[in-house]
């Protein structure tokens, strides 16, 4: 992938405007780290760019809208004349009636491209510039995987590592199946080489992505690996703190990666486990494979094993069908489970899944009233867990300068210091003053307060 430019006057500068969710955010490393070995730079300002892209998400609520809004504002600028190349990527663009739209109402993108040809982008740039041409270029599914793909982080101390593509679930609400195609794992080798590429450019937390890592299965040179066993490899990585992954699938955890969890001591202590509701009758809907009683029975199982573990999850409220009483038991479940922190979604409608042709729709009013309830209970939760920190020493990766809001328990920030912020193990956000040489470190912190989202700390004296 070493393609020399032949316009020479193009200004090599592009943007990347991400939707959705981390899987979306690691994808657009990869572009930027891709457009950086051919030689652009990133500009900080989309107005500024050269190449502007909008990487799109269609699992996200609002994330399509919010899409099309970006969109629109770009149309003036094209229409003004102004010499950028436009394109347009991710989730989204693996749906016809997207690319559709897009083709009708906004002729004047000048790529599209999907989530299983990323890898051919700078390609299809190249062209796009010296060719002076449109190119509409979409795979339906992933084939080989490709390896040894660049990627710019956002982070230094910071990396994220796809262990596998795609998903076989096919939950009745969800659209991945059919954007993101079958599940494929990574080879644990070209895995593990990469974790220690990262940690030796100065990583050192890395988070493993997949729809469901608890199903990756890699072919391995000695045989096959499952996603414990990767978790142990991963584990011996000098150099390496802290092991984070997502997403699981309460129905694929298995006793094994349990076990890790008392094994292996940079797997961080926390897991994303989406529940999606507390009713059996509305899981077997959404064919989640699992009833309320299996998943209460599997947090058990968890907690005992591995005691300061935090838990959080997704929750669909409103899905077709879901009555007054299994409403209840998805609050009956988060007041048993007590979540550290829950993301909730009302239910939409998207285009191409079973759900969408399901009947009884629930009214928008009723999901709101729900939707507020339930946000009610969970961050309730989320703030009693969160006070059962004050008074402990916890260590923090410091991530960055803080982006708190006034009123979050910090006072003036003393000369000399900034307010930084970084997460526990067990992916606490916690807020304190320090030193920016910090960023990127491990340090000890006391936890002095504590608010809904977020903890403030004190550095050791
Ligand atoms: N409506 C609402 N929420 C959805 N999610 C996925 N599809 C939908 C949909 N159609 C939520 C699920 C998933 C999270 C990433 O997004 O809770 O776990
Ligand atoms: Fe979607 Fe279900 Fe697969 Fe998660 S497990 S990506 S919710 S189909």
């Amino acid at each position: 992938m070493h393609i020399v430019y032949m316009n020479s006057e193009f200004n090599k500068s592009f943007h990347i405007t991400t939707f959705g969710c981390q899987m979306n955010e690691h994808d657009s490393e990869t572009i930027a780290g891709m457009l950086t070995e051919i030689g652009f730079k990133e500009s900080p300002e989309r107005k500024d760019a050269g190449v502007v892209i909008i990487n799109t998400c269609s699992v996200r609520d609002n994330a399509d809208k919010r899409f099309f809004g970006t969109l629109g504002q770009l149309k003036r600028r094209k229409e003004n004349g102004e010499n950028f190349v436009m394109c347009v990527c991710g989730c989204m663009m693996q749906q016809q009636h997207v690319i559709d739209t897009i083709k009708q109402k906004y002729p004047w993108v000048d790529i599209i491209f999907g989530t299983h040809n990323i890898h051919q982008f700078p390609e299809l740039l190249q062209k796009v510039i010296s060719e002076k041409q449109k190119l509409i270029e979409v795979w339906e599914d992933g084939g080989e995987i490709v390896e040894g793909l660049p990627a710019k982080r956002l982070f230094k101390h910071k990396g994220f590592v796809n262990i596998m593509f795609g998903c076989n679930n096919f939950c009745t609400y969800c659209i991945v199946p059919y954007t993101r195609g079958r599940e494929r794992s990574r080879r644990p080798e070209e895995i593990l080489k990469e974790v220690q590429e990262l940690v030796a450019d100065g990583v050192k937390e890395i988070t493993l992505l997949g729809q469901n890592v608890n199903s990756y299965c890699g072919q391995g040179n000695t045989g096959k690996t499952d996603f414990p066993d990767l978790i142990y490899m991963l584990n011996e990585v000098e150099g390496l703190e802290r092991i984070r992954f997502m997403t699981s699938h309460p129905k694929d955890l298995s006793d094994k990666l349990i076990e890790a969890y008392e094994k292996c001591d940079k797997l961080c202590r926390s897991i994303h486990l989406p529940v999606q509701s507390g009713s059996t009758e509305i899981l077997r809907k959404m064919n989640r494979k699992y009833t309320k009683e299996d998943y209460l029975i599997l947090v058990e199982k968890i907690r005992k094993a591995v005691p300061d573990i935090s838990i959080s999850t997704d929750i669909i409220v409103g899905f077709p069908g879901e009555t007054e009483e299994d409403f209840e038991e998805t609050l009956d479940l988060c007041r048993k489970v007590r979540f550290d922190s829950a993301f909730t979604f009302l239910y939409s409608i998207r285009k191409g899944t079973p759900a969408e042709k399901y009947e009884d729709q629930i009214p928008e009013d009723v999901k709101h009233q729900r939707f507020n309830r339930l946000v009610d209970t969970v961050n309730d939760i989320s703030a009693e867990k969160n006070a059962e920190y004050v008074g402990r020493c916890e260590t923090i990766l410091v991530d960055g300068k803080s982006k708190r809001t006034k009123g979050d328990g910090l006072e003036e920030t003393p000369a000399g210091m900034v307010t930084l912020s970084g997460r526990t193990s067990s992916f606490k956000l916690v807020n304190f003053f320090g030193k920016e040489d910090m960023i990127g470190t491990s340090v000890c912190v006391d936890i002095t307060s504590s608010n809904t989202f977020s903890l403030v700390g004190k550095m050791k004296e």
